[in-house]
C-alpha cells in the first residue's frame, strides 16, 4: 500500500484532523491507513512497490500545489493532509468515470462480481453515472489489431491458452499490477504493457502473444494481483465465486509460494 513503512526517525503529521506518527519514508497512504483512514486506490497493494498510475488516491496537502498521489508521496513532519476534500472527491469520481467508460458493463454476469476492486472503488467514490459515451459500436476501446497493424473496433479476444487462468483484455484497466507482480513476486518478467492510451494493454510479449507461448511459469502471481476479472482462475469462472478459502501451496511450478485456494 504505497511505499512500505520503514525503520526511520518518527515523523508526525496530520491527516483529516488526526495526528499520526509514522517512520520516516512511509507513504501518506500507509500513514492514513495506520490512522484508520482508507484512501481509495487501484494500482497500490500491500505487497507491490508503489507505482502511482491510477490517480485514484490523490490527496490535498497544505502548502503544496496540485493533488499528489498518496501512495507515492512520503510523509513529512508537520504535513497537513486532507483525503476527503471536495476537490479530491471530484477528481476521484472523474477518474473512475474514465475507467468505467472503457469497461464492459456486465457486472451481474462477470466472474468477479462481488470481488472486483473496480466495482468497490466505483461505489467508494460515489459514482452513479458516466458522462462519457462509448464509441458508436459499443464500448470497444481496447482495439484488436489486424495483420496490417490497423485498429479493428472489436474487443480483443480472450486468451485462453494457459491451462490455469484466462486473460480478458477488455476488462483490463492497465493498472500494471500483474506486470509488477510478475517482476517483483516471481522475477519472471513475462509481461509488459504495450500501446498507448486506450490501446494500451498487457502483453505476454511472446511471438504468438499468448500466455502459453510466453515466459510465463503459471505461478499465478498476476492472477492474485489483478483487481478485476481480467486475469481469472479457470476454476472460478467454471464454478462461480467461492464461499470459503484456505491457504495452500501453489502447485503450478516448483517455487512453492503460498496461495489462497478456494
Ligand atoms: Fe495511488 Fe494508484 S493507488 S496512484
Amino acid at each position: 500500500m504505497g511505499t512500505p513503512a520503514r525503520e526511520g526517525a518518527p515523523v508526525t503529521l496530520t491527516i483529516d484532523g488526526f495526528e499520526v506518527t509514522v517512520p520516516e519514508g512511509t507513504s501518506v497512504m500507509r500513514a492514513a491507513a495506520l490512522a484508520g483512514i482508507q484512501v481509495p486506490k487501484l494500482c497500490a497493494t500491500d505487497s507491490l512497490e508503489a507505482f502511482g498510475s491510477c490517480r485514484l488516491c490523490v490527496v490535498e496537502i497544505e502548502g503544496r500545489r496540485g493533488t499528489p498521489a498518496s501512495c507515492t508521496t512520503p510523509v513529512a513532519a508537520g504535513m497537513v493532509v486532507r483525503t476527503q476534500s471536495e476537490q479530491v472527491k471530484k477528481i476521484r469520481k472523474g477518474v473512475m468515470e474514465l475507467y468505467i467508460s472503457d469497461h464492459p458493463l456486465d457486472c451481474l454476469t462477470c466472474a468477479a462480481n462481488g470481488d472486483c476492486e473496480l466495482q468497490d472503488m466505483a461505489g467508494a467514490v460515489g459514482l452513479r453515472d458516466v458522462r462519457y459515451t462509448a464509441p458508436e459500436d459499443g464500448m470497444r476501446t481496447h482495439f484488436a489489431r489486424n495483420t496490417s497493424g490497423e485498429a479493428n473496433p472489436e474487443w480483443l479476444p480472450k486468451d485462453d491458452s494457459n491451462p490455469y487462468f484466462t486473460y480478458d483484455p477488455a476488462k483490463c484497466i492497465v493498472c500494471n499490477r500483474c506486470v509488477r507482480a510478475c517482476e517483483e513476486v516471481q522475477g519472471t518478467f513475462a509481461l509488459t504493457i504495450e500501446g498507448r492510451g486506450f490501446e494500451s494493454r498487457v502483453s505476454a510479449g511472446a511471438a504468438g502473444d499468448d500466455f502459453l507461448s510466453s515466459d510465463c511459469v503459471s505461478c499465478g502471481a498476476c492472477v492474485q494481483a489483478c483487481p478485476t476479472a481480467t486475469l481469472q482462475e479457470k476454476s472460478v469462472i467454471e464454478l462461480g465465486t467461492p464461499t470459503r478459502s484456505v491457504i495452500t501451496t501453489c502447485a503450478y511450478c516448483g517455487v512453492g509460494c503460498s496461495f489462497k485456494a478456494e
